[in-house]
């Protein structure tokens, strides 16, 4: 599915002979198949320190989340590129990208699945205290079968509120109907016209947060969604309720979220993503019984990872080529 590059790169934007493969700068270790795709297609450079200047890189691929910056992009200026692995692009400067016309891709529309099956097993593993009961299962403690311990909160029949309705959030809307949730939403423009299809009802995020048992985070991280789960969010969710985190830590005020668990206004928490990342060894919220941390696990499937792969690497080589990107990222 990917081509073979001619070494001249001859993007309108970026005209030039190369007599050498093509550099591009990546955070690295790289997974296998990111490797096997480029191989002999590109020449993979270390990530440059933060005052150094490159000459001669064509192109940079993110893999994990490394901040890009306008200061970073004129310091390996030209670039005829930028392919991130991954859809959240939130540590790219795409604005600075624009101005300076490099394309930046990402992989939309292929890791939603997968995103969501994750959310949907962090929901039903907070509710059911799936975690705590394998741990319990395993240790000593465990000596006698108990009816009365360890009750979790039902999932059939409870309100989901999804924040954000984007690809991932409707996935998880489809979800939620196979376990006869009701499902409400909030998100920047309301979507009238795929409420019927996705079986999902609008509320204003202040709605959201006191009708739901469950509330789910998949917006992207912008100014205007950063922190906006902290004092008040919170505040205004119900007792018995969970927070689910599928998208981005700095969401979340991670201290806040702290409070709200360790005084009881909210039940329970279940994140995929935190800020930093990870959490220092020492955070009070590793020490809470009522939280469940990933390690950023939400497109983590062979078959996704796989795809985000091919996609991202196809992005690079087009961009390398001169060609429009699969997916660009719109600034
Ligand atoms: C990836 C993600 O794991 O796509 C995203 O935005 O956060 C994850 O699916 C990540 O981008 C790879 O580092």
């Amino acid at each position: 599915m990917t081509r073979p590059i001619t070494h001249a790169i001859t993007n309108a934007r970026f005209v030039m002979k190369l007599d050498r493969l093509p550099r591009v700068v990546a955070d690295g270790p790289l997974a296998a198949d990111v490797l096997e795709l480029l191989d002999g297609k590109v020449e993979i450079l270390p990530w440059p320190a933060a005052d150094e200047r490159l000459t001669s890189v064509d192109a940079i691929y993110t893999f994990g989340h490394p901040r890009v910056d306008g200061a970073m992009m004129d310091r390996l200026a030209p670039l005829a590129v930028i392919s991130n692995y991954g859809v959240g692009v939130d540590h790219i400067d795409v604005p600075a990208a624009v101005a300076r016309g490099i394309p930046v891709g990402n992989t939309p529309g292929i890791l939603d699945g997968a995103t969501a099956d994750l959310g949907f097993s962090l929901l039903l593993a907070a509710a059911r205290r799936v975690v705590e009961g394998d741990r319990y299962a395993r240790s000593a403690e465990f000596t006698r079968y108990d009816p009365a311990y360890m009750l979790g909160r039902e999932v059939h029949g409870a309100t989901l509120g999804i924040v954000g309705m984007g690809r991932i959030g409707a996935q998880v809307a489809r979800r939620a109907h196979g376990f006869d949730m009701q499902v409400l939403y909030h998100n920047r423009n309301r979507r009238v016209e795929d409420e019927a299809a996705f079986g999902v009802r609008y509320a204003e995020f202040d709605v959201l947060l006191a009708e739901s048992d469950y509330v789910m985070l998949t917006v992207p991280l912008t100014d205007a969604t950063r922190g906006m789960i902290g004092r008040d969010a919170l505040a205004r969710m119900k007792p018995t309720a969970t927070l689910i985190n599928i998208a981005r830590g700095p969401i979340v005020d991670m201290m806040a979220l702290y409070e709200a668990l360790s005084t009881g206004q909210i039940a329970s928490a279940a994140l995929d993503v935190t800020e930093p990342e990870p959490l220092p060894r020492d955070h009070p919220l590793l020490g809470l019984g009522n939280i469940t941390i990933l390690p950023h696990l939400g497109s983590a499937t062979v078959q996704t990872r796989r795809k985000m792969a091919e996609l991202s690497v196809e992005n690079l080589l087009l961009g390398l080529s001169g060609e429009s990107l699969r997916h660009e990222v719109r600034g």
